[in-house]
């Protein structure tokens, strides 16, 4: 049996370039790995007697968690289905279990407390966090340049949180460098988050088709300046990162969204120092200058009480990419 964890994502900078003729667009982003993580528990599957981690079918079962604010996040559904009966389409981890070959005889919990459709890679980071632990309880076959290439082939968010840390990705964001590494812990270089998370999810394509209606010029290769990525690589206080946040995808995300602008609009008015939609969304983000700022602004904008907000949480980062853990945390199931 093997654990392994895979982090969210903001992205900081999302430049839009035109579709290929795959339906892809060309990105040129910068992600920072976040906080909120998804854990992967894989173990072998066999039949009574045999010397497996455990008796039975192929099967994944997953654990949805609630943030609360300041405390361990909260069970609040759980659901088991056989490998047989699961459209492993929509699974990302599940693709990443059959992708490494081990599609018949594993059984995998995936403990989510990355919003579902939030735009912040939940799926992308389920399938990080199987391809990690599926590999090593495989025997470690693969190294971490063979992950990506089978983590691109997924989803174009895998890889980012493959890397974690602070990565710039090119081509359709899959292609990463990684610009400064992510930590454990937070520390005096951390931005810290408000996240606030959406009722609904918005689908990652309609996102994209509405930028498609929207823009004008039919945009070349995106690109990021130089100066953009030197600032970002130094950049360790909040207070830098702040006036580099662009999102290109954002007007079609709000177009398709308004509340998306409200919910944004209260960030700043409780006094973060930048927001923006979190990729597609319609999770938005807002940057704060500390822990304890981001903890009073996410209070004040759960106070409000908005319609389409589900919960308002706190996050950190550049936090490190997919890793074995040795145990699961104490809250989950
Ligand atoms: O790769 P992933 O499954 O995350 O992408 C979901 C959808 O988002 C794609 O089917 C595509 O419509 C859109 N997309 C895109 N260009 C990208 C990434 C995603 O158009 N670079």
């Amino acid at each position: 049996m093997t654990i392994a964890s895979a982090p969210s994502k903001v992205n900081l900078i999302l430049r839009v370039g035109a579709a290929d003729s795959s339906g892809y667009h060309g990105l040129a982003t910068v992600f920072q790995a976040l906080s909120l993580r998804e854990y992967v528990e894989a173990s072998m599957v066999g039949a009574a007697g045999s010397s497996l981690d455990r008796i039975g079918t192929p099967s994944v079962r997953t654990y949805i968690y609630e943030q609360t604010r300041g405390s361990h996040p909260r069970l609040s559904a759980q659901r088991t289905e056989s490998f047989a009966e699961l459209d492993s389409a929509e699974h990302l981890a599940v693709r990443a279990a059959a992708a490494l070959g081990a599609g018949g005889n594993v059984h995998l919990d995936v403990h989510k407390t990355i919003p579902v459709a939030g735009g912040m890679a939940g799926g992308s980071a389920d399938a990080a966090a199987a391809l990690v632990a599926v590999n090593d309880l495989l025997g470690g076959r693969r190294n971490l340049a063979e992950l990506q290439e089978i983590g691109r082939s997924l989803g174009a968010d895998v890889p980012a949180c493959l890397v974690g840390g602070l990565a710039l990705g090119l081509g359709r964001g899959d292609q990463m460098e990684v610009l400064r590494g992510g930590t454990t812990h937070p520390n005096e270089d951390s931005s810290w988050w408000v996240l606030v998370l959406s009722k609904r999810g918005l689908s990652t394509p309609s996102v994209f088709n509405r930028f498609d209606k929207m823009s004008q010029q039919s945009a070349g290769a995106p690109a990021i300046s130089a100066m953009d990525l030197l600032d970002l690589r130094r950049a360790g206080a909040s207070q830098s990162v702040a006036g580099l946040l662009v999102n290109e995808l954002a007007p079609a995300a709000i177009d398709l969204r308004p509340d998306l602008q409200v919910v944004g609009e209260s960030l700043r008015r409780h006094g973060t120092q930048a927001w923006l939609v979190s990729g597609s969304g319609p999770t938005v983000a807002g940057l704060a200058s500390s822990q304890e700022e981001a903890l009073r602004i996410a209070a004040a904008v759960e106070a409000e009480d908005l319609p389409e907000v589900r919960e308002v949480a706190v996050a950190w980062g550049p936090t490190q990419g997919a890793t074995i853990e040795s145990r699961l945390p104490s809250w989950t199931v």
